[in-house]
């Protein structure tokens, strides 16, 4: 994937935010207004990809409300990475739509009906309120941790030096690196070059937050410090679509939890509903193999890292 992607997907016609700021809001006001209903931030309908001849994603639907938070689980390879992808258009998708906050993400309809490739222009458009962060964390190595995460301001959004740098203060404040702002990222933690990350996609004032697998790269002692941002980030109501293996971040912070099996999403529901009595024999397996590895229902550690 191109890094100006992994940074963000913003671009510059969009400079201010359309989106008040998620912090300070807590997630039981968001609860409230979500059974209140009718605000979907992200859907997809009918979305099929192909990759050649192999059908990767099948008519997957999809709705995702503001401030939900929607964990991805199921086995390498079931296509949770390229439904995340096509969710942000970094994979075309090839049948159905996907909308962002009502809007057609990556094709125009012609004049004849037809569907037709969004220019780079509307595409940026469409998903100026997106982020993403990835299993890398693909930090630029010869910029320090804050002008990492300035550099988006700066480039895309077109911020004044000063203004970028007192939110990208702000940002790695919020994410508890501010005293890092002046180091070098390979001086940094792998948890602290993930928390960098997801600061200069925060620093950028998404609406939703894509999150694929953002720990599986990471010891499994600097987990918790960035399960924790997330976790942070959730309560203050910002829309999360995340691909894990964190089962216990998933049973602790998810509304909802989607299984995917060969393209398919098999099963889904509150993620306790989900764990604790799958309907589908594949997601009994599934979960049965991790039940092997660590005991989700009792101490499983990330989730008491979550809690510290
Ligand atoms: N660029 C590509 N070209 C061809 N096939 C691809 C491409 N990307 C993914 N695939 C295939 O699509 C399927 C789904 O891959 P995907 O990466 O979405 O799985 P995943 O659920 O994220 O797996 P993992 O848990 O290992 O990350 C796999 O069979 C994979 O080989
Ligand atoms: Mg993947």
């Amino acid at each position: 994937m191109a890094r100006a992607q992994s940074q963000s997907l913003s671009h510059p016609g969009c400079a201010a935010t359309t989106r008040p700021q998620a912090a300070g809001v807590s997630r039981m006001n968001h609860s409230a207004a979500k059974r209140g209903g009718g605000d979907v931030m992200l859907e997809a309908r009918g979305m099929s990809k192909r990759f050649g001849e192999h059908t990767v994603l099948q008519d997957i639907n999809l709705s995702i409300q503001r401030s939900e938070v929607v964990c991805l689980i199921g086995p390498s390879g079931s296509g949770k990475s390229t439904l995340l992808r096509s969710l942000a258009f970094l994979e075309n998708y090839d049948d159905g739509e996907v909308f962002v906050e009502g809007e057609l993400l990556g094709y125009d309809r012609a004049s004849d009906g037809r569907r037709v490739r969004s220019r780079p222009s509307r595409l940026s458009d469409v998903r100026r309120n997106m982020g993403m962060v990835f299993q890398q964390f693909n930090l630029w190595p010869h910029l320090s941790v804050l002008e990492n995460v300035m550099e988006a301001l700066l480039r895309v959004r077109g911020m004044k030096k000063d203004a970028a740098r007192r939110l990208a203060l702000a940002t790695l404040e919020k994410v508890g690196l501010a005293e890092k702002a002046d180091a070098w990222p390979n001086r940094l933690s792998g948890g602290q070059q993930q928390r960098v990350a997801i600061a200069r996609s925060l620093a950028m004032s998404p609406a939703i937050m894509l999150f694929d697998e953002p720990t599986s790269a990471l010891d499994p002692e600097l987990v918790g410090e960035v399960l924790q941002v997330m976790r942070q980030l959730a309560e203050e109501g910002m829309t999360m679509v995340v691909v894990t293996h964190e089962m216990g971040f998933a049973a602790r912070v998810a509304d909802r939890v989607l299984f995917l099996d060969q393209g398919h999403i098999v099963e889904q529901g509150p993620p306790m509903t989900l764990f604790k009595n799958p309907q589908s024999p594949r997601l009994a397996q599934f979960l049965g193999n991790y039940l092997e590895r660590n005991s989700l229902f009792e101490a499983a550690p990330a989730l008491n890292r979550v809690d510290d």
